[in-house]
């Protein structure tokens, strides 16, 4: 091009003589320009232009589509993490909590495994709302709390709180599975416990016959999961409601604590000064309590002292206007065998427990863990450790975890001069709970 613009610039060109002479007057090279070329590549260029542009948009809507269909999706997972952020206006104001092992359960779930909350699957329940079994699909049996309207928390208490209750992990603690928060409910999910209730048995309601040996492990494994509360889980527990009905007892009779769920968190002493509503079951109060208002753990042993004294005498506390604190206080005489206490103690400790080594020693811890100032009473670890020093005496291995493991009544009484001594104690290992309850 620049050769032959060369040329005829310079009229190096020199035409036939029939042309005679030229001007050459340059237009500007214009194949790519806007301006001139020609029209068929222009129409190349507009075409070529509104295609690109026409793949571009579509590629664009195709990301954005693409991108609102993550964005959903991600919204999806931490409404399933956190169903809290349903309940907030500004969702990221709760974040997910974090629970160690425990599932959050929509409402349809649990509505599904009772049979949508039927009367058959009310298993009890108190001022909070109800209890219902239900089994999961997977054929686990559960307990769930659901709390009434009336006791519902604000939605960061119940999440404080069953963060709280998923780190509880013991043998001797009931333990969270799961939770539900969704449809302003709120409920907890708990393994079942299938043989009632310590109150059940000491009624005679469940049919399960306790000597003294089952006393002493239901009173060890008990003690054993409040210590836990008190002195190993993170932030510590104080129960509030330690009571014969809060002791389950599973298969093997294996005391479980429960029911320190739906509690107010306690270590707030503006929220302690404010509440004037006494949470607790009368006859297992700390007396100290109604003076400074505020809730220890020496309370919860308070608790304890008193199902301590319960499972000798086999009554509730509080029967007939008697209060079993004061009843074994001035009946015992320390001077005479069973410290002369015979006459309050549950006949049927008398009936199949021929062995009351360490009886004595018992009713001493009891009465400490209802001495009436906190600072007098034993902490839990203490009395975890006083117990199994009973259970020594009475030849039991403090070690051995069923309450199951003794043997019945009836062998008690056939057997040996040793009943319950350290040899026959070792044979009785594995029966079949249901061979152990004679009706
Ligand atoms: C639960 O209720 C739904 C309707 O609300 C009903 O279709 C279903 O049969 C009920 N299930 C049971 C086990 O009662
Ligand atoms: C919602 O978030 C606000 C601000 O974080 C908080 O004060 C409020 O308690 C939350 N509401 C519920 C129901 O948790
Ligand atoms: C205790 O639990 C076992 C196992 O679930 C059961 O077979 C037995 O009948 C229960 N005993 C009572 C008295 O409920
Ligand atoms: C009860 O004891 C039996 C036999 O020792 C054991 O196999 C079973 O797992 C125990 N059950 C529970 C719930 O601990
Ligand atoms: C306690 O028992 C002893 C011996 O039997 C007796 O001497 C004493 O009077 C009794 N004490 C009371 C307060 O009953």
């Amino acid at each position: 091009m620049s050769l032959v613009n060369f040329a005829f610039s310079n009229q190096i060109y020199k035409p036939p003589p029939r042309f005679g002479p030229y001007v050459f007057r340059a237009n500007p090279y214009n194949q790519f320009s806007d301006r001139g070329g020609s029209s068929s590549s222009n129409m190349g260029i507009i075409i070529g232009a509104a295609v690109g542009a026409v793949v571009l948009l579509l590629l664009l809507t195709l990301a954005g589509v693409y991108a609102l269909r993550q964005r959903k999706r991600a919204d999806r997972a931490t409404d399933q993490n956190n169903p809290f952020a349903k309940w907030n206006t500004s969702k990221s104001s709760i974040d997910a909590p974090q629970l160690m092992g425990a599932k959050a359960f929509t409402f349809e779930e649990l509505k599904k495994c009772t049979e949508n909350f039927s009367e058959a699957n009310d298993v009890g329940g108190g001022g909070y709302g109800k209890v219902y079994r239900g089994i999961l699909p997977s054929g686990q049996l559960i307990a769930i709390k659901r709390a009434q309207q009336g006791s519902l928390q604000g939605g960061l208490e119940f999440k404080t709180e069953i963060e709280l209750l998923s780190r509880v992990h013991h043998k001797n603690v009931v333990r969270l599975l799961g939770f539900c928060f969704d449809r302003s409910e709120q409920m907890l999910v708990y393994e079942y416990i299938p043989n009632g209730s310590l109150r059940d048995s000491l009624s005679g309601k469940s049919g399960i016959r306790l000597d003294w040996t089952r006393r002493l492990k239901i009173a060890l494994g008990s003690g054993k999961g409040l210590a836990y509360l008190h002195e190993l889980a993170d932030p510590p527990i104080i129960h509030r409601d330690i009571k014969s009905n809060n002791i389950l007892l599973d298969e093997n009779l294996t005391a479980k604590v429960a029911d320190f769920g739906l509690s107010k968190i306690v270590g707030d002493p503006e929220k302690t000064h404010v509440t004037t509503q006494v949470k607790g079951t009368m006859g297992y109060l700390d007396p100290e309590y109604y003076m400074t208002n505020q809730l220890t753990e020496k309370s919860d042993v308070y608790g304890f002292g008193v199902v301590m004294l319960e499972l000798l005498t086999g009554k509730s506390p509080i029967e007939r206007g008697k209060y079993v604190v004061r009843e074994v206080k001035t009946k015992m005489n320390k001077s005479r065998s069973l410290y002369d206490l015979q006459e309050l103690m549950d006949t049927t400790i008398i009936a199949s427990s021929s062995n009351l080594k360490g009886f004595e020693k018992y009713v001493d811890l009891a009465l400490r863990c209802v001495e009436e100032e906190g600072v007098n009473r034993p902490s839990m670890g203490e009395v975890v450790k006083e117990i199994e020093n009973i259970m020594q005496l009475a030849g039991l291995n403090p070690n051995v975890d069923s309450a199951s493991s003794s043997r019945t009544y009836e062998e008690a009484i056939k057997g040996s001069g040793d009943p319950y001594g350290k040899d026959s104690f070792e044979y009785s290992g594995n029966f079949p709970a249901s061979k152990l309850e004679p009706q």
